[in-house]
């Protein structure tokens, strides 16, 4: 069933209860809570509802049900016993054109009380649309927990504060994003203490100090290698206040999904083997935008400084004089070697790892095969796929034992990832047999068959082994730590 969301105002609303009982009074508390006029209509009261009687906090009108009660009532509420005085109301309510709530009749409804999280003024209602009120409470739950005690308070301090903030920045944009930085930052957090006299007085000065303009801000931000839900918790706060995203192919659209739902979002990376735009116009893109008075996430796979060229864009809003913060992601390294089972050091095995790039740009440095090579460690080769052969050979003549262990994950860590494990020898060969999607990247070392026993993640595409030698045994528990 889609229902449609909505908080209704009933304070001094008629409303009418239909039934005496211990379920018509919980009724009746939520709907005086609200502030409603409520009549109850029944033949008998509880105790408890007699009582709310007397107190005149609700009107009693005793006797059978009668269809013309419904009238002049916004709301009715059938609460009885008895399945067929409930239906009577709900008809009476349909013929009347009122709402109507029929307590465990959802088909009889025409509207539901939905599972609430109560910070007043901020009310969260939850509702499954009927279909499992269960899951709607185990949300509710969750919301409880997340949610801080005094979120309340904080709706309240800042509804004191903003006539002072509506004239301190006179345009919308400038105020919500003046909003955002105190609600997300340490004054947010001063009320949700209880420190509400240090709140106002940060205020005071936060006001005083601020620019009525509005500064702009870029983040650098890494989106993990795939699996949208590796972007850390920083980085969705982020995407939850730019205003502007500029992202890389890279960045699944899981992770886009995260943006605030007016961001002007901008792709600005390569499409397959075409076209990119170039670093110097993204760099020149970023600084425009902050320069402008933007909040700028610069959105890249894995993490922004791993072969990311995240330094350059620092580097371009450094020099512009312009503030910057960078948000650090889960680099594919790590996020391939952890859904592929390869734990990239290992005790044993690999003492230490070495992160490489197979395509350097022409003026940089050559590979350090020889430390690539190194005994006792791993390597991991980003953009390596494309030469294999020639990456393998290298390691090889190098010193690395053509027998070491090697895979190239592919699409790691998303439903599409495919891993294929071989010895280093015969890995190019592996992978040219399979039909891999990029992005992939190279993993050598003992660790790597590892994988074999180790793979725990279930992708549509099981692992492809053309390793013949057995999985190097796990050294766990004895021996010296490395
Ligand atoms: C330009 S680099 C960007 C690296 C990124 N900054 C990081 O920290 O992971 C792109 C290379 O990262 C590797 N890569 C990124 N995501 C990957 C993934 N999900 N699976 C396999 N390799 C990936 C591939 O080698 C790809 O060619």
């Amino acid at each position: 069933m889609t229902l449609f969301p909505l908080f209704a105002d009933l304070k001094g609303r008629a409303c009418l209860v239909v039934g005496g009982g211990e379920v018509a009074r919980r009724k009746i508390d939520h709907l005086l809570k609200a502030g409603a006029q409520v009549t109850v209509n029944a033949p008998e009261f509880a105790p408890a509802v007699e009582a709310l009687g007397a107190a005149g906090q609700v009107r009693l009108h005793p006797g059978p049900f009668a269809p013309d009660l419904v009238d002049r009532h916004w709301l009715v509420i059938a609460a009885t016993s008895d399945g067929a005085v409930n239906r009577a109301v709900a008809a009476a309510a349909t013929a009347a054109t009122r709402f109507c709530n029929v307590v465990d009749g959802p088909a009889d409804s025409s509207f539901i009380s939905p599972s609430v999280v109560d910070r007043r003024p901020i009310i969260v209602a939850v509702s499954s649309g009927g279909e499992s009120p269960v899951l709607a409470r185990l949300v509710r739950q969750e919301l409880e927990r997340f949610l801080p005690a005094r979120l309340g308070e904080l709706a309240g301090w800042a509804g004191r504060w903003r006539t002072a903030v509506r004239a301190r920045f006179p345009t919308v944009d400038a105020r919500r994003r003046f909003w955002e930085g105190v609600l997300a930052g340490p004054l947010a957090r001063h009320v949700l203490a209880g420190r509400t006299g240090a709140a106002d007085e940060d205020m005071t000065a936060a006001l005083a100090g601020a620019a009525a303009a509005g500064h702009g801000e870029a983040w650098l931000v890494g989106a993990g290698p795939g699996d949208p839900e590796l972007l850390t918790l920083k980085g969705f706060q982020v995407l939850q206040q730019a205003e502007v995203i500029l992202h890389d192919r890279l960045v699944s659209p899981g992770v886009l999904g995260y943006a605030r739902r007016d961001a002007e979002i901008i792709a600005v990376g390569k499409t397959g083997g075409g076209p990119s735009t170039s670093q110097e116009a993204i760099n020149s893109l970023l600084v425009e935008r902050v320069r402008a008075g933007q909040r700028v996430c610069r959105l890249k796979g894995g993490d922004p400084f791993v072969f990311g060229r995240g330094g350059e864009e620092a580097a371009a809003l450094a020099a512009a004089g312009l503030p910057f913060q960078v948000v650090p992601g889960i680099t594919a390294a790590l996020g391939c070697g952890a859904y592929a089972g390869i734990p990239v050091t290992h005790r044993g095995l690999a003492t230490a790892v070495v992160l490489a790039s197979g395509e350097l740009a022409a003026d940089g440095p050559a590979p350090d095969w020889p430390l690539l090579a190194r005994p006792g460690s791993t390597a991991v080769i980003y953009m390596a796929t494309r030469k294999l052969a020639d990456v393998a050979a290298r390691l090889i003549a190098a010193g690395r034992p053509a027998d070491t262990p090697a895979a190239v994950v592919a699409a790691g860590t998303t439903p599409g990832q495919q891993v294929v494990r071989a010895t280093l020898a015969g890995l190019p060969a592996a992978v040219a047999a399979a039909t891999l999607e990029p992005p992939a990247i190279l993993i050598v070392g003992e660790v790597a068959g590892l994988g074999a026993t180790l793979g725990w993640f279930a992708p549509a595409a099981p692992a492809i082994d053309c390793n013949n030698a057995a999985p190097p045994p796990h050294p766990t528990g004895t021996g010296t730590p490395p």
